[in-house]
């Protein structure tokens, strides 16, 4: 098979085990990595993948096992050693300084960068412009978009010599484009001998650059294959899931009801120099799911935070169960039947410090009414719920958020939401990060939504806008070009068409 070579491995792991308390985060991981060859890694939400990345990283240690270095046994007792000899790592939530420069991040911990300054920044646009990672090194890190950062992480790696790079869910935070140029990067990396490991869920972009795929179940290395031996999608979903995974769902028929959110004339957000989205109209009715795509960065994610309250609105009016309100009352609006599942779920979505169960408070307070003992004995009951319905698998209700994989910490946040029995549910990107498992089950969830509510779905994935929406809307430089019913194969072609900013109905 193509995967032995003659040369002994750049890495080796042997039965590498790690637990959390009663979790066993890796049982007996053995795995070996080749030089000049991109690897992903697959399987379900807490199955180890970051666990044992973060390892090779050096920010774990193993509780049992070996790593072999280019044949030498290593241990890493920080992140720093694990760069210095060669291993670095980006993380799922990136560990940038925001109000420090580019240049300042990259050089971290290297000492007083005085003097030698001009020098280091050179050297750091050379390196930007031979990976094509382009990026100014003197901007503030609080300045960049999230593809921007990657690049700051990226460099910051490569800076320091890094020989193998590991990339924990990289694309989560990236547009197609970005993905592209991304995927770029990594075969310039194996052409020059490194090793790229990456962890997705997204089966396509395994087979767009992947040389080998490893797969993770319940903490053990269930199967490696040479991606050219993957015949289908299916193939890969059953190897994570250990069972058929139909990846499409069922849409019953639900009556339409009355207009839940109706948006006129919005634009905003208020105060800045530039409007991100200008005079859009839609209307949201019980009984359907409208869903709001587009490729991102044309305007979608400033609409969500102003529908949501989370900005400003400078122009227009909502109508909301048949209350209207100004762009400015919007925001002051009080009361529920609005419930939100917020892209970014590290910010507004969950707090590390707290428990399950306080996390599942934040945003439920008023349903758990009463002295503050009867309301966390209620909000326990309702997160053991939600904890078994979803499968959210993590230290149990008592736990901290923090010690949650990626894809339950988001489980956790869309069962809260989805708890409130809403009038109008805002899902944004609500299957990012999770697997293909999980993305059936939250289908189904919003879905099962949409028979009583309103749900309003913003996504630029379109596999899930054509099988989940009644109705799509696309999004260009700030303006809805056309809302397509979704049916027929030519609205898909109309869809990708009008998401470039072509094909709009005169
Ligand atoms: N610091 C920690 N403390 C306690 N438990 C942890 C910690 N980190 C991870 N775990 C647990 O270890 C298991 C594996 O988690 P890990 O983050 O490695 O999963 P993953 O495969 O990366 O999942 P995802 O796809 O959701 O990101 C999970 O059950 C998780 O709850
Ligand atoms: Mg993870």
């Amino acid at each position: 098979m193509a995967m032995t070579t003659l040369s002994s491995p750049v890495l080796a792991l042997t039965d590498i085990t790690k637990r959390f308390g009663d979790v066993r985060a890796n049982q007996r991981v053995t795995w070996t990595l080749d030089a000049g060859r991109i690897y992903a890694l697959l399987g379900e939400n807490g199955a180890g993948k970051s666990t044992l990345m973060s390892i090779l990283a050096g920010r774990y240690q193993p509780d049992g096992g070996e790593i072999h270095l280019r044949g030498s046994p290593v241990r890493f007792l920080s992140p720093a050693q694990a760069l210095a000899s060669g291993i670095g790592m980006v993380y799922q939530r990136f560990m940038l300084v925001e109000p420090l420069t580019v240049a300042e991040n990259i050089l971290l911990r290297r000492g007083p960068i005085r003097g030698k300054r001009t020098r280091d920044i050179r050297q750091i646009r050379e390196l930007a412009e031979r990976y094509g990672l382009l990026v100014n090194p003197l901007a503030p890190v609080r300045t960049l978009t999230m593809g921007e950062r990657q690049r700051v992480e990226i460099l910051k790696l490569l800076y320091r010599q890094a020989e193998i790079l590991i990339f924990d869910e990289p694309t989560a935070v990236l547009t197609h484009a970005e993905i592209d140029s991304l995927f770029d990067v990594f075969r310039q990396l194996k052409e020059e001998g490194k090793t790229v490991v990456f962890i997705t869920h997204k089966l396509e972009e395994v087979m767009a650059v992947a040389d080998e795929i490893a797969v993770m179940r319940r903490g053990r290395m269930v199967s490696r294959v040479a991606a050219a031996q993957v015949r289908s999608h299916h193939d890969l979903a059953r190897m994570m899931v250990g069972r058929e995974v139909i990846l499409s769902v069922q849409k019953p028929p639900v009556a339409i009801g009355e207009a839940v959110l109706t948006a006129m004339g919005l634009s905003g957000p208020a105060g800045a120099d530039r409007l991100k989205f200008q005079d859009v109209d839609f209307e949201v009715r019980r009984g359907e799911i409208f869903t709001i795509t587009g490729v991102a960065g044309n305007g979608q994610e400033q609409l969500v935070a102003a529908l949501a309250g989370l900005a400003p609105m400078a122009a227009g009016t909502v109508s909301f169960r048949n209350r209207a309100y100004t762009a400015a009352r919007w925001r002051r609006r009080t009361g529920d039947g609005l419930a939100y599942i917020p892209e970014d779920r590290d910010r507004t979505g969950s707090i590390d410090a707290f428990t399950l169960v306080e996390n599942f408070m934040l945003t439920r307070l008023d349903a758990f009414g009463g002295a503050l003992w009867v309301r966390r004995r209620r909000a326990a009951r309702a997160t053991a719920a939600a904890v078994r319905d979803f499968s959210i698998q993590g230290g149990g209700i008592r736990g901290l958020a923090a010690h949650l994989s990626g894809g339950n910490r988001q489980k956790l946040i869309l069962a809260r939401e989805l708890s409130r029995r809403p009038d109008l549910l805002i899902a944004e990107q609500p299957t990012q990060g999770l697997d293909v498992r999980a993305t059936e089950e939250v289908w189904q969830a919003l879905l099962r939504q949409r028979a009583s509510a309103a749900v309003l779905l913003v996504t630029g994935d379109l596999k899930e806008a054509l099988t989940l929406s009644d109705r799509i809307a696309v999004m260009f430089r700030g303006r809805i070009l056309d809302i397509v019913s979704a049916r027929e194969a030519a609205d898909i072609d109309r869809i990708k068409l009008l998401m470039a900013g072509l094909g709009k109905r005169e």
